[in-house]
């Protein structure tokens, strides 16, 4: 790295940290994690707790207002959302515009960016009801945007939302329902994607949060800011690892199962095979992800309950987390499972296919993206986010004259 800020007389100290490694760039008083101990909690509550005693809508309530709702606010906060799960019937013409065949995260991004224009009465950010209302509208229509994308890729009319339903209940009749035939909620299935969608609430500065921050410290409307955050969590090191996870897992049991498990495990330790143990390994956890114990949990629920427990899947995660565990390598590295590890193992029982998997993603984390979005612009002290770097390409040289 040349050192060019003296060339150009630039004073002051920057520090050069890439990745983002050791360097906070806000407060937060939303999620707590310590990535040694492998704890995490939201406004201080553990995980664990929240995933066995509360519901999504509580850890809604709770990460945007700060505490749990007693049973009224409870009430009040469910009926908010409830009514306002409907999305604009234009919002169906913008959809149909994409191929059917898109993956659904490109939709789901143009889509929610599509909100401002249909819901741009809410976008004063500076008025915290504006702030509020954009909240609840992200939450409530994210539901019915994925299953109208998933409906879309069907070929199938869409289906409303039924409002007499849970949140989860809803979103699981609005993707498997067709007008010939409802769909009656399964009450372990509804419960563990609750489950799942209250693990992925939130998880503090992460790339796609960071990306919401970023993109709203320039005052931009929320759903600008939040299709911000849709974008990057795609990527498969982020949001796109639990398809990735499946489509390893698949293409393992396709390749010879729990045989050829000894010999997947050396291609991922060779750094020169490109191949990584999807839904391993952590930026922030150095110890095994609480969101991942919780998950292998619900996954053997799920599988007994649908009749699963011989899912080859399911077994075949569990032998290469055993191997993963006692093996030099990851414990050296201080690779454990993740949240990803297991979830698309559920979702894949519960009859959601591994494309939409990444989309259901980003309808849990929108609580966390929103609250962290109103967090920031409610310090009078925010400013724009606007990193410095260190310039590494030519000093000045003239244009030649004759071109
Ligand atoms: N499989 C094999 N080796 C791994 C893995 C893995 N999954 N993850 C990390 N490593 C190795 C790296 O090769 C590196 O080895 P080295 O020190 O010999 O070079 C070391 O462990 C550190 O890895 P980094 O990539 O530097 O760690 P970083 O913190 O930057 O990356 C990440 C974290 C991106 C999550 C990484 O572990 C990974 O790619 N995992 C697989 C993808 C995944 O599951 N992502 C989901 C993240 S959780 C979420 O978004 C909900």
């Amino acid at each position: 790295v040349i050192d060019i800020r003296k060339l150009y007389g630039q004073t002051g100290m920057f520090t050069y940290d890439p990745g983002f490694m050791a360097t906070a760039a806000c407060e937060s008083g939303i999620t707590y994690i310590d990535g040694d101990k492998g704890q995490l909690m939201y406004r201080g509550y553990p995980i664990d707790q929240l995933a066995q005693k509360c519901d999504f809508m509580d850890v809604c309530y709770l990460i945007l207002n700060g505490d749990l709702p007693n049973a009224d606010q409870k009430q009040e906060f469910d009926s908010l959302v409830t009514n306002h799960t409907m999305v604009q019937e234009q919002m169906q013409h913008f959809l149909r515009g994409f191929r059917p065949d898109a993956h659904p995260m490109a939709i789901l991004t143009g889509l929610v960016g599509a909100l401002s224009a249909f819901y741009h009465d809410s976008t004063d950010i500076t008025n915290p009801h504006h702030r509020h209302v954009s909240a609840i509208r992200l939450i409530a229509k994210l539901p019915t945007l994925v299953a109208m994308a998933y409906k879309y890729s069907l070929g199938q009319p869409f289906i409303y939302p039924k409002n007499d339903l849970s949140y989860t209940g809803n979103f699981l009749r609005m993707m498997f329902a067709t007008p010939c035939e409802d769909y009656k909620v399964n009450e372990v299935v509804e419960r563990a994607l609750d489950r799942i969608f209250i693990l992925h609430a939130d998880h503090e500065q992460n790339a796609s949060t960071s990306t919401v921050r970023l993109c709203g410290s320039s005052g931009t409307n929320p759903f600008a800011a939040i299709a911000a955050g849709v974008a990057c969590l795609w990527g498969p090191a982020h949001g796109g690892a639990n398809e990735a996870c499946l489509n390893m897992l698949e293409e393992l049991q396709a390749n010879g199962g729990i045989d050829k498990v000894g010999e997947f495990m050396e291609k991922v330790k060779d750094k020169n095979s490109g191949v990584r143990l999807m839904g391993f390994g952590h930026r922030v956890y150095k110890n095994y992800d609480p969101r991942a114990k919780l998950m292998q949990e619900t996954c053997k629920e799920v599988l007994e309950a649908l009749g699963l427990e011989n899912d080859p899947l399911f077994k075949l995660a569990m032998e290469l987390e055993r191997i993963a565990l006692e093996d030099p390598y990851f414990v050296e590295r201080k690779l454990y499972p993740n949240v990803d590890f297991y979830s698309g193992i559920v979702q894949r029982a519960i009859g959601i296919p591994t494309s939409l998997f990444t989309a259901i993603f980003a309808l849990a984390r929108t609580v966390g993206w929103i609250a962290q979005w109103n967090e920031m612009l409610s310090d009078p002290d925010y400013k724009i986010g606007r990193p410095r770097q260190l310039y590494v390409g030519p000093t000045q040289r003239d244009v030649p004259d004759q071109r």
